[in-house]
Parts: C-alpha cells; sequence; structure tokens
C-alpha cells in the first residue's frame, strides 16, 4: 500500500473515537517490528523519526526504507517527523518524502509560536504533507502541583482553539501532564482528563499524547535482571492511556517502550551467549521484543481492525 498522509489516518481515529500508535524509529529492526506488528493486527500506524534520527540515519534513508516495507503490507502506514524544530531539518524531511511532519515550537511564547508553526503549514499543505504542533509543556504531573502551576505548565483550552485557528494545523499536541523518557512520575501515573476534554470539545480535531510509554514493569525487570540501572522508572499505565483515548486522544507516540524492549533482549542474548558475534543473532530477539510491544499498544488503543473496515 503506498504511503498516505497523516490526516487521512487520523481523521477517521477522530471520528469513530480510537487512537493509532505512532511508534519512533531510527533503524531497519525497528521499522520492521512496527510494521510488520501493524500489519499482523491490520491496524493503520504511523512510524515517526526525530531530528536525532534524521541526523543519525539521513532523511533518504528512514524514507526509502519505509518504502520498501510498505510495498509488503497492506495497513495504512504514514512517514511522520517527530519534534521538527529546526526549519531546515523539517525542509529536509519534507524533501525526502515524509508524509506528515511536527513543528514543535512549543518552548516559544504562543505569538512566536503560531508564527512558526503557520510558516510550516502553509508550506506543508502546498506539498500535501499534514502538520502536528504542540501547546504547552511536556510534564508529569505531581500530587502536590498547585492549580496555578498547572495552569503554567500544561495547555490551555482557550488559547488551542486561538491556535488551531491561526496556524491550520490537522492534529494538536496539547500538554495534559505526560512527559517522555523511562521517568514520568513520581507517584502514580495521571493526565489532566478534564483539561483533554475542554481541548477536543473546543478544538473537534485529532489529538496526540506525547510522552505516551507504559513502561511496563516485566520489561523494566527484564533489562534489569541482565545489568540495566532503571531504579523508579515509571509510565502511563494501561488505564490511564485507555481513559485518555475515550476523551480524544487519537494519536499515541511511544519510543521509550521500544528501547526497553531493545536493551532487556540485547542485554539477555548478550549473558547467555557470551560467544555469539552474528549481529543477526543478536538484533533479532530486539526485533521480536519490540514487535509484541507494538502489538500490546496497537489493542489497548482500539487500532486493531480498523485497516480492514
Ligand atoms: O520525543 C522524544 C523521542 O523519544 C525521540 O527521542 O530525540 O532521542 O530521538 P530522540
Ligand atoms: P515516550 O518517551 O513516552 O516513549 O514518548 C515518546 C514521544 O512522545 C515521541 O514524540
Ligand atoms: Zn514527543
Amino acid at each position: 500500500m503506498p504511503l498516505t498522509t497523516g490526516i487521512e489516518i487520523l481523521k477517521r481515529a477522530h471520528e469513530e473515537n480510537y487512537a493509532v500508535g505512532a511508534f519512533n524509529f531510527n533503524n531497519m529492526e525497528t521499522l520492521q517490528a512496527i510494521l510488520e506488528a501493524a500489519d499482523e493486527l491490520e491496524a493503520p500506524v504511523i512510524v515517526e523519526a526525530s531530528e536525532g534520527a534524521v541526523k543519525y540515519a539521513g532523511a533518504d534513508m528512514l524514507y526509502h526504507m519505509v518504502q520498501a516495507l510498505v510495498r509488503e503490507i497492506s495497513v495504512p502506514v504514514a512517514l511522520h517527523l517527530d519534534h521538527g524544530k529546526d526549519f531546515g531539518l523539517i525542509m529536509t524531511a519534507l524533501r525526502a518524502g515524509f508524509t506528515s511532519v511536527m513543528i514543535d515550537a512549543s518552548a516559544f511564547p504562543f505569538e512566536e509560536n503560531v508564527r512558526q508553526t503557520k510558516r510550516i503549514v502553509d508550506i506543508a499543505h502546498a506539498m500535501g504533507v499534514s502538520v502536528e504542533a504542540e501547546l504547552g509543556t511536556l510534564k508529569g504531573i505531581e500530587d502536590n502541583v498547585s492549580v496555578d502551576e498547572r495552569d503554567a505548565t500544561l495547555v490551555n483550552p482557550q488559547k488551542a482553539v486561538t491556535f488551531v485557528k491561526e496556524t491550520g494545523i490537522d492534529y494538536l499536541a496539547p500538554a495534559v501532564g505526560t512527559s517522555h523518557g523511562a521517568f514520568k512520575y513520581k507517584g502514580e501515573s495521571k493526565i489532566d482528563y478534564e483539561r483533554l476534554k475542554e481541548v477536543k470539545k473546543l478544538t473537534n480535531m485529532p489529538l496526540v499524547l506525547h510522552g505516551a510509554s507504559g513502561v511496563p514493569e516485566e520489561l523494566v525487570k527484564k533489562a534489569e535482571q541482565y545489568g540495566a540501572r532503571l531504579e523508579g522508572a515509571k509510565g502511563v499505565s494501561d488505564e490511564v492511556l485507555k481513559e485518555a483515548v475515550v476523551c480524544g486522544i487519537n494519536k499515541v507516540n511511544a519510543d521509550t517502550d521500544l528501547r526497553i524492549a531493545t536493551v532487556g533482549a540485547l542485554r539477555e542474548v548478550l549473558a547467555e551467549n557470551p560467544r555469539e558475534i552474528d549481529p543477526r543473532k543478536i538484533l533479532g530477539p530486539a526485533r521480536e521484543a519490540m514487535k509484541d510491544v507494538v502489538k500490546s499498544r496497537i489493542t489497548l488503543l482500539g487500532s486493531a481492525g480498523k485497516a480492514s473496515r
């Protein structure tokens, strides 16, 4: 199946209230794991490359790897640039053939975020490419955080409406209490559901949850068993993630879970087979471990089977 745009995939998810998994990749094994899992579950999927991934592997390499693999499968796939902050790098991704880009100017004051985002929307839309942008700061909510502090950090629903109107973006990533990486919360995982529902009601568009890895205990234990140091690792629980989808999330980003699965599998093979020097035997189990992670997330998000109906 040819590559599709992000909005084609997310429009339907928005209309039918489910979420699509968006998984980061920067090498062949990770990409194969994601696409094989999605294909087996007949799920639309988004594969995304960060600026770091583009610098590591090259935009053309990433694009052509995706093209080579989508030919073999029959589910809709979009290739997305994750957290594009540099204008030149976003142009590189657009020229390479990415079908969705994120402009992340969320660290700038509101008006500057609008200006930079609109500039990208104008260019990307002229090329038939969808655009994601972010509002607010990605930071885990802790119990002792005051209302004022929350308001200062998380998305402001009224501003979200203005932002969407002024920029013309296709989907919005509102900061609602998640953060990147393996250490998201000191206590229980939580997000601001009321704020999220308000953003959904006022914008009525596909919404994106960043920093959404679950950091599953069994993956952490396995990695730690073979020497990884991940004390205090904590992700977004399955229950919280499911509720976020009910409240209006349609694209759910994950990178960390695949990283932990990779590290656990690699450490195990290397520890158990010290004489092994064949990279295929070392990387193969990591690919399988990532595939399991992707499958369980797709199932949780409700997008399994959505490619076939
Ligand atoms: O948004 C964060 C993703 O996990 C990408 O991370 O910039 O290390 O590739 P990275
Ligand atoms: P995690 O660190 O929770 O996997 O989030 C990844 C992400 O948001 C990529 O944009
Ligand atoms: Zn992110």
